[in-house]
């Protein structure tokens, strides 16, 4: 069954507090144990499609080279726990949305539920608001409930489709 895909926006504000404990900005040695995660994030949830260990860390990979627009990693944090990445929001510049993009939330199952993604999504928003962006853009698959409930909390909300994308929020 191929289920709808829907694209969501935040608009950006100053954050509520300044506490930072917890996360971490991604860095590029990051990469493997962000494939690791991805991997076992997603498996079993709507957004599986069987995709392998090796497929996990070509996506990583495509998105640091800008495969889904340009990455930035000023703005996209982790949760280092022990050996393990626990969960980690990666954010790109989207071109199509003129606008930055969620390309990846996630946390490993064994942690989730104890408000990691919730974090690392808030840090990402904080961040991208400290560099003069005004919104924040997502793709969601309709029925993936943990990430819509998540995603509204946060203050995401369905883009109509026929606006245009506001150009002049570009930084
Ligand atoms: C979506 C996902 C990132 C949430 O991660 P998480 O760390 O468990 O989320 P949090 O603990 O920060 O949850 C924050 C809020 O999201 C909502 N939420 C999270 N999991 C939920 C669930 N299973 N059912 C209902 N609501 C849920 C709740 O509102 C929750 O707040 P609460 O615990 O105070 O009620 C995680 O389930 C995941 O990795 N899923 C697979 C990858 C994926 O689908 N990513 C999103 C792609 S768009």
């Amino acid at each position: 069954m191929t289920r709808r895909r829907i694209p969501m926006e935040a608009r950006l504000r100053p954050p509520a507090s300044t506490a930072t404990a917890g996360a971490r900005r991604v860095r590029p040695d990051d990469k493997e144990a962000l494939a690791i995660l991805l991997f076992a994030a997603y498996r079993g949830t709507v957004d599986d499609e069987g995709e392998t260990f090796a497929d996990a860390l070509a996506e990583i990979e495509k998105t640091w080279q800008g495969a889904y627009g340009r990455f930035l990693p000023g703005c996209s944090f982790v949760v280092e726990e022990g050996e393990f990445l626990s969960s980690a929001c990666l954010v790109s510049f989207f071109e199509p949305h003129a606008a930055p993009l969620v390309v990846f939330l996630m946390t490993r199952p064994e942690q989730k539920r104890r408000g990691l993604a919730r974090l690392v999504l808030q840090r990402s928003m904080d961040a991208l608001h400290e560099e003069g962006h005004g919104r924040l853009t997502l793709v969601v698959t309709d029925g993936n409930e943990p990430a819509q409930r998540l995603y509204e909390a946060l203050g995401f909300r369905p883009i109509p489709t026929d606006v245009p994308p506001r150009p002049e929020e570009r930084v």
